[in-house]
């Protein structure tokens, strides 16, 4: 049985492990690391979906926190979501779908901050509400496709139209 436990509980070489077989081991030149670089995972929102009866690791999603930095120099604290990973041979098994539904239960409902990431918007839209209508104007610490940058706001919430994401300062 799949069930999903806090990621913190998971040996990092593990993580490693799963990760490097997601995306490759080359994954961290990736833009999405140097949003979060210096940054410690958000633990209370890191999550891992695990083979109970095997013990074994089978996906993970990591959160972090960043923040976009407006043309007036004002701060807009997010949640950076990634990477979402499942071992290849696990894939499209409901796995993904199902850390993403815990960690969205997790997020305060009433005052959410925005949550963002470089994804597949064939699949984070399609199931999770993301979409990249808000941030064609934000600007990367490195090279990125814009229809892959992908926010999830509370509606209330009026996201700056221009800035640029970087790690939340310490
Ligand atoms: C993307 C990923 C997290 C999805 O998790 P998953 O457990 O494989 O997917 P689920 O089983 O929850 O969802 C299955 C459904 O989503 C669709 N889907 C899965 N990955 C997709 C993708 N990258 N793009 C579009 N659709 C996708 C499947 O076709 C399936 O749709 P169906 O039900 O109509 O057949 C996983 O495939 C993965 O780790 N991929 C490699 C790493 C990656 O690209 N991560 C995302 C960037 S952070």
């Amino acid at each position: 049985m799949t069930s999903i436990i806090p990621l913190a509980e998971i040996d990092p070489q593990l993580v490693d492990a799963l990760l490097d077989a997601a995306f490759g081991k080359d994954r961290h030149d990736r833009t999405a690391y140097k949003l979060r670089e210096g940054m410690d995972m958000l633990e209370g929102l890191s999550i891992a979906a695990v083979d109970e009866e095997k013990h074994e690791l089978l996906g993970s999603i990591q959160c972090w926190p960043i923040a976009l930095t407006d043309d007036d120099g004002k701060m807009h604290p997010m949640i950076m979501v990634g990477p979402v990973a499942v071992y290849p041979d696990f894939q499209r098994e409901g796995i993904g779908r199902a850390m993403m539904a815990a960690l969205l239960k997790e997020i305060q409902p009433n005052d959410p901050l925005p949550l963002v990431m470089i994804g597949d918007p064939e699949y984070y839209e399609r199931f999770f509400d993301f979409t990249a209508e808000a941030t064609q104007e934000w600007t990367l610490p490195g090279p990125w496709e814009p229809s892959r940058l992908l926010v999830r706001a509370n509606p209330n919430v009026s996201l700056p139209r221009t800035g640029t994401l970087g790690p939340w300062p310490r």
